[in-house]
């Protein structure tokens, strides 16, 4: 994908990932425009990179999803890339009754949001001489996190689609990538219900305690070394900085300007809830 010249469209614009992507591709000489719910975010990313464009949009909504797309190829007619990036992640207990709503909700915005996206953009795509979908998956489509099951099965249709939809267009000129980021400390985790953002004055302890967790959690299966096809495990499991060091030498990948970051106090007093050991 050419990375400047083009018309983007990114859903879930107003914050996180898709305004970082937003923010570098409009910096780097693209036609952006963001997607989101959040009028005032909205409002928010258009004041401090001018030239950004915004539209409010419920991914959520077959039909919202249908007009904007209308209103963006009447309104952008080189529009030449689609990234799929909304997303939610709240979680879920599957040790327990189903949340309905919750969990159609989310298939909603995760799923289908990219696949509506895509289909209803896909024909105009199609006439660009040089077009891209990107679909903002999730290490959680490779290594499913218990605690956020639904989430991860999401992201791992999301990574079916996405080849499916790669391969049946392989003879047009839209190309069909994925990105699936490792954990970003976005807005994501805060607003997954575990953290009462409201409850002072813990809360910013919690999420910096909670942000670490993750990290950790994100790992529940052997991987194999493609050097010496070994078994390794994510290297953002590892605590201690001189194993890392050794991992990335092994790999060729250690550079020496770059110290391990320091560890935050409150990783110091973690305490690691026993009834998750199983995923790690
Ligand atoms: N953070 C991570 O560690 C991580 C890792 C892997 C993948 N991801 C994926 O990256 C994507 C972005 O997440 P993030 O981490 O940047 O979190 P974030 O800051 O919470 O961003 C989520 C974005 O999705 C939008 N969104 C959510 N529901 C929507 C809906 N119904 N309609 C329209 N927009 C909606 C939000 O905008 P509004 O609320 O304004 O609508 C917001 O802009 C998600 O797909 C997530 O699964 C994140």
């Amino acid at each position: 994908m050419k990375t400047s010249g083009n018309t983007i469209f990114i859903t879930g614009g107003t914050s996180g990932i898709g305004r970082g992507l937003a923010e570098a591709f409009h910096a780097k000489g693209n036609k952006v425009i963001i997607g989101g719910r959040r009028k005032a975010l909205l409002d928010e990313v258009a004041k401090a990179n001018p030239g950004i464009e915004t539209v409010e949009v419920d991914v959520n909504d077959p039909a919202q999803i249908q007009s904007v797309s209308q209103e963006l190829v009447r309104k952008y007619p080189a529009l030449n890339v689609l990234i799929n990036n909304a997303g939610v992640m709240p979680f879920d207990d599957v040790t327990g009754p189903l949340d309905d709503a919750a969990a159609v909700s989310m298939i909603t915005t995760n799923l289908l949001g990219p696949v509506r996206f895509s289909g209803a953009l896909i024909e105009h795509l199609k006439k660009q001489p040089d077009a891209v979908i990107i679909n903002n998956s999730s290490v959680a489509a490779f290594i499913p996190m218990a605690m956020f099951a639904l989430y991860s099965a999401t992201k791992a249709a999301v990574h079916s689609y996405t080849l499916s939809h790669r391969f049946a267009l392989r003879d047009t000129s839209v190309s069909v990538l994925e990105i699936a980021p490792p954990w970003v400390d976005t807005d994501l985790v805060y607003k997954s219900g575990v953290i009462e953002i409201d409850a002072p004055p813990l809360s910013e302890e919690l999420k910096k305690r909670w942000s670490y967790f993750i990290r950790k959690v994100y790992e529940t299966d052997p991987l194999t070394c493609p050097k010496c096809q070994g078994e390794m495990r994510i290297i953002s499991f590892i605590d201690q900085p001189d194993v890392v060091k050794k991992i990335l030498q092994h790999l060729g990948l250690w550079e020496e300007s770059q110290a391990p970051p320091e560890r935050h106090p409150a990783i110091k007093e973690l305490t690691f809830d026993p009834s998750y050991s199983q995923l790690i």
